[in-house]
């Protein structure tokens, strides 16, 4: 539906953001006589826009006017009829303005990665504010008083500008092969930097881990770690359903939020709640110069350079592996834990080349092309891990998959289970091994066909994908195998990998 024109064709317009009082004011616009010809509430600007022209004769205050009557979350680009002129307001969706090496190319976006391997220096432009760019020259202002404002050039800082699959079919599986590689960018991070946080931590009334998809998974891992490693009280909530926490929220908590982009807008709706109440927030981002990032008290980057697959697997890593050192620092064992990281890296790796797994897998992934149902299972440390291998199933297959916590699946799931249902099972070697054997027993006997995703093979396995044993870090390793079969499978069925229908990379809108 993008870009829309003026009714001249002086200009064009897109938005990234929703117009929540679009019908009232389109009801004004009818009024005084405007056509549409769409039922878009970016249409509404635009014809706005021309309605504000017609009194100011000049676009920029016109665009500035508009856009101080726009409720919701909304950035608007427009460009003009003359010649290298682009106008850009922002109000909640990210905007940010690349200047080429040469200073001679400006280029305006919603993130840094787009233009990344042309630029040098990047303006974030902050909410409430306007820019206006003639050629090279590049002016800011806020639009509430249409005054000019100075602003800063940041250096971009991506661990790699490449985009690029180098060799590999798909960015997801470049990605996935990347992630012993980010296990080990996160020991490289300053120690101070964990160690202000745990001290934070541990001073916290409630610690309250958020993001939102994946990173929603990610953060209730985060959680499960600060519970089950440091003893803190700690949950794990997502960005668009924590609104029933916001009268809970105290000045004495604190706000974890893991984010890829560090511009979700269901989390960003809760930071700015949690700001207005005072409560610190800890962010670990991978996108640079994010206005989660900026919201933040305690500043983390994943540094794990682009991920472009929609699907996302290897900041999913870098998120819990994170939530795992910032726990062990809390009971301060840092140091017990960098070589834990390092070890996992490397036996992870290790798994990643074998052409064993590959083979396994894409066996396994043979074996459940024609099957509508998959169900995971798995406890206590394998919980949320079940969940994000449910969620990578469904993104990359879109066939039906559901995660069941081992220990409930007698209270609801198992009337589910007949002859030939595919169960996968997450079993390792730790404290609830048993309950979670039961539960694979039971779904054996009504006839499921388990396949076990373990260190060692057990006798009720229909099929064995082995991971490598790796102790206290093994949820972070069993989440590979997961994210495997979902590629292969994807492969198999022939769907579109790295853009999977109907989904997003970054919802920067409610
Ligand atoms: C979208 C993506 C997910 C991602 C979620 C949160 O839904 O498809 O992969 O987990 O947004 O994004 P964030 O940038 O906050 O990690």
């Amino acid at each position: 539906a993008h870009p829309h024109f003026s009714t001249d064709k002086s200009f064009v317009l897109a938005q990234n953001g929703i117009v929540e009082n679009y019908a009232e004011l389109k009801k004004k616009l009818l009024k005084k006589g405007y056509k549409f010809t769409s039922e878009t509430d970016t249409e509404v600007v635009v014809r706005l826009i021309e309605d504000e022209y017609k009194k100011t004769k000049d676009l920029l205050q016109a665009v500035r006017l508009t856009f101080l009557k726009l409720e919701g979350r909304n950035t608007i680009i427009i460009l003009t009829n003359k010649k290298n002129e682009v106008i850009a307001a922002r109000n909640g969706s990210p905007l940010v303005v690349g200047i080429s090496p040469n200073k001679q190319k400006v280029y305006l976006s919603s993130d840094v990665l787009s233009f990344a391997p042309w630029v040098k220096n990047a303006i974030i432009v902050e909410n409430g504010q306007i820019v206006h760019v003639v050629d090279s020259t590049i002016d800011i202002f806020t639009i509430s008083s249409g005054k000019k404002v100075s602003y800063k050039k940041e250096k971009i800082k991506l661990q790699s500008n490449k985009v690029d699959k180098e060799g590999y079919k798909h960015f997801m599986l470049k990605e996935i092969h990347e992630s012993p590689s980010v296990i080990s960018q996160l020991v490289r991070q300053k120690q101070e930097l964990y160690q202000s946080l745990a001290d934070h931590i541990k001073k916290s009334n409630q610690v309250y881990c958020i993001g939102s998809g994946t990173a929603g998974i990610a953060a209730a891992q985060i959680a499960f770690y600060l519970r089950d490693i440091a003893k803190i009280n700690a949950v794990g909530l997502v960005g668009a359903d924590a609104r029933d926490y916001f009268d809970l929220f105290k000045k004495t908590d604190l706000i974890i939020t893991p984010s890829q982009s560090g511009e979700t807008a269901d989390v960003l709706e809760v930071l700015e709640y949690a700001k207005k109440k005072s409560i610190p927030i800890a962010s670990f981002v991978n996108m640079p110069g994010s206005m989660i990032t900026r919201m933040s008290n305690f500043k983390f980057m994943s540094e794990a350079g682009p991920e472009i697959c929609v699907m996302s697997t290897k900041i999913f890593v870098s998120q819990i592996a994170w939530g795992y050192l910032v726990s062990k620092t809390v009971v301060g064992e840092y140091e017990d834990a960098v070589p834990k990281l390092k070890e996992l890296s490397s036996l992870m790796q290790k798994y990643l080349k074998n052409k064993k797994t590959v083979e396994t897998i894409r066996t396994l992934a043979k074996n459940l092309l024609r099957r509508h149902d998959l169900f995971l299972l798995g406890k206590y440390q394998n919980s949320q891990i079940v969940r994000e291998g449910m969620v990578k199933l469904i993104e990359g297959t879109y066939k039906h998959a559901h995660a069941i916590p081992s220990g409930d699946l007698k209270h609801y799931a198992i009337t589910l289970m007949e002859k030939g249902v595919p169960v996968i099972a997450l079993l390792s070697n730790d404290k609830v091994r048993h309950d979670v054997i039961n539960a694979i027993d039971e779904v054996k006997a009504r006839g499921a066909e388990v396949i076990g995703v373990s260190p060692a093979n057990y006798n009720n396995f229909d099929f064995w994908l082995p991971v490598p044993e790796t102790g206290e870090t093994q949820a972070i390793m069993n989440i590979i195998p997961l994210q495997l079969l979902a590629y292969y499978l994807a492969l198999e069925l022939g769907n579109d990998i790295d853009k999977p229908r109907n989904i997003a990379k970054s919802v920067t809108v409610k």
